[in-house]
């Protein structure tokens, strides 16, 4: 596991882009897994931006979002937000957008025969990746879980309310992540701090999900200064 520490948002949205970028430019049909929220922002910003420029075409490219609430109004799911940050302003082709369903088994066999050449996470304040909560096992699979109050606590900023905010939903496991070929986990500002010194620093264990990612041979995490803070 490598971390690097960039001043501020942009630089780590322009900087893991950069890696994106260069490596649909070797391989057209590059397969990349998507995280949802707000660390990866910046990311589809520059990404978006790139296209914009003409440095990169998402024509042949194949996506697979790690996770979707079950049974949320369609503008408040992973999709929409996807869509609206990245898929509508790019020129990626619907077909190779996939999205995790209850039909969970068929999701992982898929992710397994397409295999993801770069997978993005970002990194919940209870360690979370993914959605797989505290105590996830680590060859987890595809599947339906329940997310912790804290987690639902963090997600009720995008709902009206702790009762409207999805507690259920589909998740990709620690098992299917660690399959991908390189991981990169991104952190942004303070609140991040202590989950990933945690995850940098503890031994590996089931209660730090992210701490898995010290066993992948090719995994990076690229977060600010202020989620560096308690490394
Ligand atoms: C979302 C996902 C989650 C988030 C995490 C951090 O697809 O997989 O694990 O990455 O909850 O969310 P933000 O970036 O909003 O702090």
């Amino acid at each position: 596991m490598k971390v690097i520490v960039l001043k501020n948002k942009k630089e780590v949205g322009d900087y893991v882009s950069k890696i994106i970028i260069e490596a649909i430019n070797n391989k057209p049909n590059l397969v990349l897994g998507l995280a949802t929220g707000s660390s990866v922002i910046p990311l589809y910003k520059k990404l978006v931006k790139e296209y914009k420029k003409g440095n990169v075409s998402f024509s042949k490219v194949r996506t697979f979002n790690l996770d979707e609430y079950l049974n949320v109004k369609k503008t408040q799911s992973y999709r929409y937000f996807m869509d609206k940050h990245l898929f509508s302003k790019i020129n990626i082709s619907k077909k190779n957008i996939n999205f995790p369903t209850s039909n969970f088994k068929d999701y992982e066999s898929k992710v397994k025969k397409f295999k993801i050449d770069i997978q993005i996470l970002g990194i919940g304040r209870n360690d979370h990746i993914g959605f797989n909560e505290p105590g996830s096992k680590f060859n987890s699979k595809t599947r339906k879980v329940k997310l912790s109050k804290t987690t639902m606590k963090a997600n009720s900023r995008f709902f009206q309310s702790l009762n409207n905010t999805p507690e259920f939903a589909i998740t990709m496991g620690l098992g299917t992540i660690m399959n991908a070929k390189k991981i990169i986990l991104i952190a942004l500002g303070s609140k991040k701090a202590k989950a990933v010194a945690k995850a940098v620093n503890s031994k590996m264990n089931e209660k730090i999900p992210a701490s898995i990612l010290k066993k992948h041979k090719n995994s990076l995490f690229v977060i600010d200064k202020k989620a560096a803070k308690k490394l």
